[in-house]
């Protein structure tokens, strides 16, 4: 039996008298683009701050690599290795491109110059910077000296996924990535999410965005009510299958699918 890389074990979270989330598991294993989706209020960005630490579970229990983990704060989860992309998209508009990949985590100098004088190691972060988006095939932004207020929404996006990756060591999480695209860069970035996920990093794919999840999904968990309904497969089930158990139209497979 595989142990998942991510695992959540009956998380709650509640709101004076609103549960957002309720008693909910998700499973992420070695390899996978795991899929997350249902209707609006069904606890899906919850779930998902819960294990990018921006949110502290009333109770249940989370598990990364095997070994249980609190996470306080975002920085507890980054630190751990798992790098989210929420939808509101972290960027900085005036800054260029190499600056938005290493943004809150600049590279000194070595010696005194960076120690005493807190100097930044530009050259570096540039070849770094140029390295992970040619690694991921962001072929298009020939100019990481360019400021990201100049990048389309896809190239934006396609900047903090690969800053993702970057940095990243065990999971990347992706709130609705393609939400504010249109097909070509939506592609686009699906593209990338399926390099990233090639590269060995497992990813969360949260979407709402039927076509691409069942495109890029490994498997795909429905939540429904704050809690995982089940988990299907593009193959196991048709997108308008997985709508009527989203919507409580259909009974759910009683037993999630297994990687
Ligand atoms: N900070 C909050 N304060 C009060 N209620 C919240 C808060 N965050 C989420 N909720 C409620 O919890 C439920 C689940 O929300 P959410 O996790 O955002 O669902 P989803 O992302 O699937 O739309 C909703 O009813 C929502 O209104
Ligand atoms: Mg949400």
């Amino acid at each position: 039996m595989t142990t998942p890389v991510l695992e959540a074990r009956g998380l709650t979270k509640r709101y004076g008298r609103v549960v957002a989330i309720d008693g909910s598991d998700l499973s992420l294993y070695p390899g996978e683009i795991l899929a997350v989706i249902g209707d609006n209020g069904a606890g899906k960005s919850s779930l998902i701050k819960a294990l990018s630490g921006a949110l502290i579970p009333d109770s249940g229990s989370i598990f990364l690599d095997g070994n249980q983990v609190h996470f306080r704060t975002p920085m507890d989860a980054r630190t751990a290795g798992i790098e989210t992309v929420y939808q509101t998209l972290a960027l900085a508009p005036g800054l260029d491109i190499a600056d938005n990949l290493f943004l809150g985590r600049e590279e000194r100098r070595s010696g005194t110059l960076g120690s005493m004088f807190r100097m930044l190691d530009r050259r570096h972060m540039r070849d770094e910077a140029k390295r992970h988006m040619s690694d991921l095939g962001v072929a298009t932004l020939q100019n990481i000296g360019q400021a990201v207020e100049s990048l389309s929404g896809g190239q934006r996006q396609a900047v903090a996924v690969a800053r993702s990756a970057a940095f990243g060591s065990k999971v990347v999480i992706l709130d609705e990535p393609t939400a504010a695209l249109g097909v070509k860069e939506g592609n686009r970035v699906l593209q990338l999410i399926r390099d990233v996920r090639d590269r060995g990093l497992p990813v969360i794919l949260i979407s709402h965005n039927m076509p691409h999840v069942f495109e890029v999904a490994d498997r795909i968990h429905i939540q429904r009510l704050g809690k995982r309904a089940t988990v299907i497969t593009p193959a196991s089930h048709s997108m308008s299958e997985a709508v009527a158990i989203m919507t409580g139209a259909a009974q759910p497979p009683p037993q999630p699918v297994a990687p």
